[in-house]
C-alpha cells in the first residue's frame, strides 16, 4: 500500500512543526494579522494540527468546525487565501519537503477556497447602513 502525505513528511511531529512555522508568517504578515485579532491561538494551532493531519491522510480525526462555518463572517478574500497557501509551502519547503510533495499539499486544499473565502460579513453592510441614517439631517424643532 502506497504510504500517505502524512507518514511521508514524517507524521505528527512534523505536522506540529509545519503548524509553529506558518502561523509564526501568517501573524507576522500585515496583510493577514487583523483576520486573527480576535482569535483563540492556541486552540486554533490545535485545530490546525487536527486538520492538516487528517487532510494528508493520518489516522486522526478532525473534530473541529467544517471550512465554510470556521470561516463565516471573516471576509477571506481571495488574495488572502492564496497568501496563506503561499506561506504553507513556503513553511513546508523550509522544513525539507520535497516540492512534487507540496505540489499535492497545494492541490489537495486548493478545492478549501470555495468555502473559505466569502464575502465580508452582512453586519458591515447594516453598520453603513445605520450611519447612513445617523447623518440624516436634524429634525427641526417645532416653533
Ligand atoms: C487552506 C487554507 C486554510 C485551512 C486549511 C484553514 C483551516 C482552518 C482550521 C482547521 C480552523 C479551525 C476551525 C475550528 O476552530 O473549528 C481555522 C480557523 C480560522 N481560520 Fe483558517 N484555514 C485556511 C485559510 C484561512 C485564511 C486564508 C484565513 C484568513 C486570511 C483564515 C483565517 C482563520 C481564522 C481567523 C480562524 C479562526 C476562526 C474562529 O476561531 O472563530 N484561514 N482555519
Amino acid at each position: 500500500m502506497q504510504s500517505s502525505i502524512y507518514e511521508r513528511i514524517g507524521g505528527g511531529p512534523s505536522v506540529s512543526a509545519a503548524v509553529d512555522l506558518f502561523y509564526q508568517k501568517v501573524w507576522t504578515d500585515p496583510a493577514l494579522a487583523g483576520y486573527f485579532d480576535d482569535v483563540d491561538r492556541n486552540r486554533l494551532k490545535a485545530h490546525q494540527r487536527a486538520f492538516l493531519s487528517a487532510a494528508l491522510g493520518a489516522s486522526e480525526r478532525y473534530e473541529g468546525r467544517g471550512m465554510r462555518e470556521a470561516h463565516a463572517g471573516l471576509g477571506v478574500t481571495d488574495a488572502a487565501f492564496d497568501k496563506v497557501v503561499t506561506h504553507l509551502a513556503a513553511t513546508l519547503a523550509e522544513l525539507g519537503v520535497d516540492e512534487a510533495t507540496i505540489g499535492e499539499i497545494a492541490g489537495a486544499l486548493a478545492p478549501l477556497k470555495a468555502d473559505i473565502v466569502q464575502p465580508a460579513p452582512a453586519p458591515l453592510t447594516e453598520a453603513r447602513g445605520l450611519r447612513r441614517l445617523l447623518r440624516m439631517p436634524r429634525l427641526k424643532r417645532p416653533a
